[in-house]
């Protein structure tokens, strides 16, 4: 091997050969040249090209980048509009934010230049009371979303299976594809319901580590009944249970139920029912015979002090997040009984924060979202597998409804 010099900022050169010389345009033979090993040149046989992707691990060099919506200030300059004339009913936000005592805490915090307590333990104790949970099952993470990779980075060797249950949260299958795994699909049935004979037999013949399960479901609102839950937890796999929306559906959280089941996870956040999604604060109940490796996997100072000091204020004002709550599952009411009305959307009645519709009567679903968007109303469209030309709508206060309702009417 020769020295390794440093060619541009992307691309390294191994050999003696004149930098210019190895600096590859296009990225096909680029790629060929990593996979082969072959010197790019005849007369530098010794020599070899390699650019940067060729340290990246190969199972992330197929990976496809997740598609999160754009950053309100991009939309904003995108559309010609002031944020606050954008009707955002596209990622199920809580419009509504933190109650104020979250302003007054992030106004007044003493130590923003001291690392954060690694164990989170205010926020934890205030969770504890909160949930009716002791802490030591709990851990708080830098959003659910971080919670779900550390589960799988604790969990998973490369080549080991999850199963997944689409239409859901695509978040649990990019995660896995990051940590080298298998998705098993065990797509749900036409209502939504999940395929238990299915995903029993899966897990007889496939030996799955774990299993991703969302009650309220995104996209579609629907929710797993106790039996379901239990039939699926009497299986030999892990069950990981993301409550993100649980609030809005009238169900007690399942989070108590760790201690009686050494296989089961219960993931919740401060996004949706708390309107703390920009402060990235979610949470996770789980067996004590788990959760002290996730101790020892994650990262020492994973939730802010900003985020701590947001969670625990927002989970001073109870009646707060009730009032938003209630406020929300009216609207969500209000907002499907006016959908209805719409000759060209067919909503599915939701246990959540939003409202799936397939899109009907020839009507483009790509189309409607994007006209919808120039009008400055922000909705959420799907054209993969499972949901081929449907929308989603995040329930909003009741003056982004009217504003929805009012473009809707320009295509009718
Ligand atoms: C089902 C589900 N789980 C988890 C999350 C992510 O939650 P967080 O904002 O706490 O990362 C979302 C976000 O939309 C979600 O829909």
């Amino acid at each position: 091997m020769g020295v390794i010099e440093l060619c541009n900022s992307s691309s390294l050169c191994i050999g003696r050969a004149k930098p210019s010389c190895l600096i590859e345009k296009s990225r096909t033979r680029r790629i060929a040249c990593m996979a082969s090993s072959v010197p790019v040149r005849e007369e530098s046989q010794q020599k070899q090209c390699v650019t940067g992707d060729a340290f990246i691990r190969p199972h992330l060099r197929k990976l496809s980048p997740y598609q999160p919506i754009l950053p309100f200030e991009v939309l904003s300059t995108r559309l010609g509009r002031k944020p606050e004339d954008i009707v955002k009913l596209d990622a199920n936000e809580n419009p509504y934010g933190p109650p104020p005592e979250v302003f007054d805490a992030l106004g007044t915090m003493k130590f923003p230049y001291i690392y954060p307590d690694p164990e989170s333990r205010t926020l934890r104790a205030t969770l504890a009371e909160d949930s009716g949970l002791e802490s030591e099952h709990i851990l708080a993470g830098c959003g659910a979303d971080e919670l779900i990779d550390l589960i799988m980075r604790c969990v998973l060797d490369p080549g080991d299976k999850i199963v997944d249950c689409p239409p859901t949260f695509t978040m649990y299958e990019f995660d896995a594809a990051v940590n080298g795994a298998h998705v098993i699909k065990v797509p749900r049935n036409p209502d939504f319901s999940l395929d238990v004979e299915r995903i029993a037999e899966v897990v007889e013949h496939e030996k799955p580590k774990c299993i991703f399960l969302t009650s309220p479901n995104n996209p579609d609102g629907s929710i797993i009944d106790d039996d379901t839950l239990l039939k699926i937890l009497h299986l030999p796999i892990l069950v990981i249970l993301d409550e993100a929306y649980v609030e809005f559906s009238g169900m007690e959280s399942k989070m108590k139920w760790v201690k009686k089941h050494e296989n089961l996870i219960v993931l919740r956040t401060f996004s949706k029912r708390a309107g703390l999604a920009g402060l990235r604060v979610g949470y996770g109940a789980f067996p004590k015979s788990i959760i002290e490796f996730l101790w020892r996997a994650k990262q020492p100072y994973n939730v802010s002090v900003a985020a701590e000091a947001a969670a625990c204020a927002a989970l001073k004002n109870p009646a707060y997040l009730e009032n938003v709550k209630v406020a929300l599952v009216q609207e969500r009411d209000r907002l499907f009984n006016l959908l209805k009305e719409v000759p060209f959307l067919d909503p599915y009645p939701s246990y959540s924060n939003f409202i799936l519709c397939k899109v009907t009567s020839g009507m483009d679903a790509k189309k409607l979202k994007e006209d919808l968007a120039t009008m400055g109303v922000m909705i959420r469209h799907y054209n993969n597998k499972e949901l081929k030309g449907y929308v989603r709508v995040s329930v909003g206060k009741p003056e982004h409804t009217e504003a929805l309702m009012k473009c809707l009417k320009h295509f009718y």
